[in-house]
């Protein structure tokens, strides 16, 4: 049985008849990392693991909701003071309440949601749970609210009711993701362009270490307030366009980890723009050179790598894979790979015997499938 059939048996079963369902998803980043809350560029695109949910108003003020994965059920008010405990359905009072505080109404309803992104893996499982809800609710009660402002509400509730002070780059993806295209997207503007991705003779590969990596309460808000005291520093807004001589001037003004951590970030806006370059002129090898040189800033410089993707990095040097880093915030996950045909089955073969042998379990494999973000399907 598909998703889709699942959620909808369990939501004749629980609720009466049928209602509208919507799909959004998750996402992959070339390149681009811990850049989109430094006003910087990213290179995501959807992935076709997503969320799906079927909804539907109830008539009344609150909203029931399923969350078939967890087996769990959540009913909730629409006023602050209505949050629900569980965690899974604060993603979806928040959605709410910040569609609300933008002076939308939205009235009861009834849901039943799952989903196929694997959690804590650094696919945003969280964006597309946003996104399926605000882009359901958007359509279901003909609110009008635009894209660019759903990507915002989605990562208003991350701030305002998860305790992650994202950027906006997994509730842009999820949302403004197309099919075959990988977008880049200047988070300063929120001005983006399409980017046909379809390399000849190589493959988009994920490895997840199964480190399940949780950004809720962990250093990655500490990551970004060095950022912000380093911006302070130089007088910025943001460490968008800082260059490295701009640092060194500051350098003994801030600590040697926001040095670091600032370092990194500068290195990755001009990692993205050579990223650019190289996949306009079919250069992937140039793109492979500059994901292992990600890999080795946020392992050394941002420190948010793990012993798990260090070694599943190195694996991918020695098969000779042309790139690879890891992706999304870090602190476990995947790694994403960019592979020739010609090396993929022995990169895969190795990747699965040595790390099931050092670790006791084999990573999982993804291959990634670039799709479109939020729709409605049913
Ligand atoms: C998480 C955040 C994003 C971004 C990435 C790192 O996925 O939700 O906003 O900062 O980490 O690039």
């Amino acid at each position: 049985m598909t998703i889709k059939d699942r959620i909808s048996e369990k939501f004749s079963a629980l609720f009466s008849g049928h209602g509208a369902i919507y799909m959004s998803a998750g996402r992959i980043n070339l390149i681009g990392e811990h850049t989109d809350y430094n006003g910087g560029f990213v290179f995501p695109g959807a992935i076709d693991k997503g969320i799906w949910v079927e909804m539907k108003p109830n008539g009344g003020k609150s909203a029931r909701v399923y969350s078939l994965d967890y087996g769990e059920y959540a009913e909730f008010g629409m006023d602050e003071k209505d949050k629900p405990s569980s965690s899974w359905a604060r993603y979806v009072f928040g959605v709410c309440r910040e569609i609300i505080k933008r002076g939308y109404d939205v009235c009861g309803f009834d849901a039943v949601f799952s989903g196929d992104v694997p959690l804590g893996a650094g696919l945003s499982s969280s964006a597309a749970l946003e996104s399926a809800f605000g882009f359901g609710l958007n359509d279901m009660f003909s609110l009008g609210i635009p894209g660019f402002e759903l990507a915002l509400i989605g990562q208003a509730t991350e701030h305002n009711y998860c305790g992650v002070n994202c950027g906006i780059m997994d509730q842009f993806a999820s949302i403004f993701g197309k099919a075959g295209n990988l977008m880049r997207l200047d988070c300063m503007t929120l001005e983006y362009e399409y980017y046909p991705f379809a390399p000849e003779g190589y493959r988009l590969v994920l490895l997840d270490s199964v480190v399940k990596h949780e950004l809720v309460g962990s250093p990655y808000n500490r990551r970004r307030e060095s950022c912000e005291r380093v911006a302070e520093k130089l007088g910025r807004k943001f460490l968008r366009g800082a260059s490295m001589s701009d640092l060194e001037a500051v350098r003994a003004d801030i600590s040697e980890e926001d040095y670091k951590r600032a370092r990194y970030v500068i290195g990755e806006e001009k990692r993205v723009m050579t990223v650019c370059d190289a996949l306009q002129k079919g250069d992937y090898e140039t793109v492979g050179r500059m994901m292992y040189e990600t890999h080795r800033g946020m392992r050394d410089d941002y420190e948010v790598s793990c012993e798990e993707l260090d070694f599943l990095n190195n694996l991918a040097l020695d098969c000779g894979v042309t790139g690879s880093r890891i992706m999304g915030g870090g602190f476990g996950g995947c790694t994403i790979n960019l592979v020739r045909e010609g090396v993929y089955h022995d990169f895969i073969d190795k990747a699965t015997v040595s790390f099931a042998s050092r670790y006791g379990h084999a990573p999982k494999v993804y291959d990634v499938v670039i799709s479109d973000g939020a729709r409605r399907i049913g």
